[in-house]
């Protein structure tokens, strides 16, 4: 592996005919990309968690779309249009809580509607814009929450809202990367079971990038808080409802009480394109359940085990317990005092 070639941690690499995956569920073990050329294999990716992370969800599906596309569009098919909107429906029953998904989804859509002599061209060159204007959003809320930082003895992060998640840089990871820059050494990550995004992704991706990092087991946090270590906890999101309301991976709400028991700042990095303005407060958010099989021994698995699991992947943390939302349209300081996002509009 070389640690500065930061290619090797993009998530996703588009090549003009096919997409390519970086697959999240062998790292650190192994670099590993499989290669799609169709929407169905993409919708697997995203199901399967290949790739992961709302905004690389969001990218993913853009770029399926531009896949589909090559696959139905030819002038002599004058059912092209329908095709790929089966793709897109199919695309949109991979994850449900990571709004960046619908987000992108529906900018292809509305753009591949629109009458078009050369609708690949036009569809790629959307899907790239997609994928680049995300990269951009991450360096600028990475400049933007580090400025929340100048003081901060340490942090921690919870998940992997990094380079892996993302178009490139990430969010909660390129606010963490802008503050490494400016003398931040003390760098905590949860390790986020079950699937372990912190343990196996968010600790590698720091240290391809040479940012030593500690992990720590997610039950640990509360004994770090109380150490007064850090002063931060940073995390991405998967959908932020219009009042400010927070749904991100399973364990950021009790790291968000955690926080305020001990004083420590909470602070949200998301693209706007993960605000769903729709949604009033985070209570109407659809949280994903996952397989028992991801948590359960395997000797648990038969049909008669009296062990069962829950297993849900998210939850929703409300707005006042959050210090701040950096987005790269601005901050929203103290959301719950201040209308939510809305001052983003
Ligand atoms: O289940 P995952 O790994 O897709 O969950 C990812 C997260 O919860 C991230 O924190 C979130 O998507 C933000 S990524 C920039």
């Amino acid at each position: 592996m070389n640690a500065k070639n930061s290619s090797m941690t993009d998530a996703l690499k588009w090549t003009g005919t096919q997409l390519q995956v970086l697959d999240q569920r062998v790292l650190p073990e192994e670099i590993r990309y499989d290669y799609y050329n169709d929407a169905q294999g993409v919708t697997e990716a995203i199901i399967s968690m290949r790739v992961r992370g709302a905004p690389a969800i969001g990218i993913a599906a853009a770029y399926a779309v531009v896949l589909s596309v090559k696959v139905h569009y030819s002038e002599h098919n004058s059912n092209w249009q329908q095709q790929v909107k089966a793709d897109i429906e199919q695309l949109r029953g991979s994850r449900p809580t990571a709004v960046n998904l619908f987000w992108a989804l529906e900018i292809m859509n509305k753009a591949m509607d629109v009458e078009n002599v050369s609708p690949i061209a036009s569809l790629e060159v959307l899907a790239k814009k997609i994928h680049q204007d995300d990269i951009a959003a991450n360096h600028t809320m990475g400049a933007l929450g580090a400025e929340l930082l100048i003081e901060a003895k340490g942090v921690m992060t919870h998940c992997n809202a990094g380079s892996l998640a993302t178009g490139g840089y990430g969010t909660a990871l390129g606010v963490i990367r802008s503050a490494y820059k400016q003398g931040l050494r003390k760098i905590y990550a949860g390790e986020t079971r079950p699937w372990l995004q912190g343990a196996r992704l968010t600790v590698w991706e720091l240290a391809q990038d040479g940012i030593a990092s500690t992990l720590i087991a997610d039950s640990a946090a509360a004994w770090l808080m109380k150490s007064g270590v850090i002063d931060w906890v940073i995390v991405g999101a998967d959908r932020i409802a219009a009042n400010g309301d927070v749904a991100n991976k399973i364990g950021t709400y009790s790291l968000s009480v955690l926080a305020k028991q001990h004083g420590v700042k909470v602070m949200v990095v998301a693209p706007t394109s993960t605000i769903d303005w729709a949604m009033v407060s985070g209570e109407q958010i659809e949280i994903e359940q996952r397989q028992p099989k991801e948590l359960l021994n395997d000797c648990y698995l038969d049909e008669h085990s009296l062990v069962d699991a829950w297993n849900p992947v998210f939850d929703v943390t409300p707005a006042y317990l959050i210090t701040a939302i950096v987005t790269e349209l601005g901050i929203v300081l103290n959301p719950s005092e201040v209308n939510g996002v809305k001052s983003l509009q």
